[in-house]
């Protein structure tokens, strides 16, 4: 099978990890450990190939991609090189990239020039570059550049892989936006491959199954990485905690009101780095209306947990665009993503994503 050639949105701790992640398997051969998928139609990790990216911050733009990859404030340091990642890092518009919390880590280039050059010199290089898959890693309350982004993936005909909270593969319009051009779209907002969101989830869906009632849950996540820090604007969050909120609320068979649900990023504690820290408490009612309290606490690698779901969105939207699938993936969306097009429960959504993967193979 041929290369998938990806081009990067947002050089930081996600695509650092993503980069490095591969490397690692590409090296040690230890290709049983945290697949899900050792092939997606045909792909394997190894053939997924870094062509084009684009960043803001003045250390990053202009250097190689293999040494942008762990510049500041980028904290993943899995393996000391990587090889293959001899691209560019190209000048992105900022737009509403940079938040005012991160600002002084992210050091983004001063007196850009205007939108338009910008835009014609990163359509340039995706066709110079052949990249095909764009896969979005902007920090959460990138709006404007999202939309940004997402025109450029249309223009430049890429599948886009949307790895950040704002709604694109979940908003009618842009679905259909991608539909007509016959070019997929996956999204949005990663779901992690043991995060809070699936664990969070997959107890919610266990009362459910066992008869209880859930009353109210809570689920609360700090970190010390610039998402994290990001995320003390509240401005930028909205779309996160709607995200993330109705993650939980559509598997429970009776929705909670607002004020007896709360699942969202709760504090930026710079010691952290990278480790994530989620509690979740879930309070129901059993059998004779016996209450009942589960706890729990997760501690999980962020970036670890994100690259592992990366790998599979970039090789469905490869085989999607193999055999001309446009529009929203709503199986990969759904067993990926945490707010897709369509909520479906996990265990199913696994089912039906299996069979798509089958049924496009062939
Ligand atoms: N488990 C996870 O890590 C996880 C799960 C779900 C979603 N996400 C989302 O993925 C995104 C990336 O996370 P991260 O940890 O890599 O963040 P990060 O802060 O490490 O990286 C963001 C990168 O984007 C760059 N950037 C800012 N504005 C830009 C612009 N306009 N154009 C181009 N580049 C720009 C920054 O310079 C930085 O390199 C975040 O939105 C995060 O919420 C992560």
């Amino acid at each position: 099978m041929g290369k998938i050639r990806v081009g990067i949105i947002g050089v930081g701790n996600c695509a650092s990890a993503l980069i490095q992640g591969i490397e690692f398997y590409k090296t040690s051969g230890e290709s049983e450990i945290g697949l899900m998928h050792q092939e997606i139609g045909g792909y394997r990790l190894e053939d997924i190939t870094f062509t084009s990216a684009f960043d803001v911050g003045v250390n990053k733009v202009g250097k190689h991609l293999s040494e942008a990859i762990y510049e500041e404030p980028n904290l993943v340091k899995w393996v000391q090189k990587v090889s293959d990642c001899d691209v560019i890092v190209k000048e992105s518009p900022i737009l509403d990239g940079v938040g005012i919390y991160v600002e002084n880590k992210i050091k983004p280039v001063a007196n850009q020039r205007p939108l338009n050059t910008l835009k014609d010199g990163v359509i340039e290089e995706i066709e110079r570059s052949r990249t095909e898959v764009l896969i979005n890693y902007l920090p959460v309350g990138s709006q404007l550049a999202t939309e940004f982004w997402a025109d450029v993936a249309l223009e430049t005909g890429c599948g886009f892989v949307n790895c950040i909270p704002v709604f694109i593969a979940s908003n009618n319009m842009w679905a259909e936006r991608f539909a007509q051009k016959g070019l997929p779209v996956i999204g949005d907002d990663i779901k992690a491959v043991v995060g809070a969101t699936i664990v969070h989830r997959a107890l919610a869906k266990l009362c459910a199954d066992r008869g209880t009632i859930v009353d109210q849950t809570y689920q609360i996540n700090v970190g010390g990485n610039t998402d994290f820090l990001n995320l003390k604007e509240v401005e930028r969050l909205e779309s996160k905690k709607i995200s993330k909120t109705e993650a939980v609320q559509s598997v429970l068979p009776r929705r909670l009101p607002e004020d007896k649900i709360y699942v969202g990023p709760s504090d930026f504690i710079p010691q952290l780095g990278n480790t994530k820290i989620a509690f979740i408490k879930i309070q129901g009612r059993m059998f004779a209306n016996i209450p009942f309290t589960i706890e729990l606490r997760l501690e999980v690698d962020d970036k670890a947990n994100s690259a592992g779901i990366a790998v599979d969105a970039i090789r469905c939207c490869k085989l999607a665009l193999d055999r001309g699938l446009g529009g929203a993936l709503v199986e990969a969306s759904a067993w990926l993503m945490k707010h897709p097009p369509k909520q479906i429960e996990d265990s199913e959504a696994k089912k039906m994503l299996e069979t798509w993967i089958s049924t496009h193979s062939k």
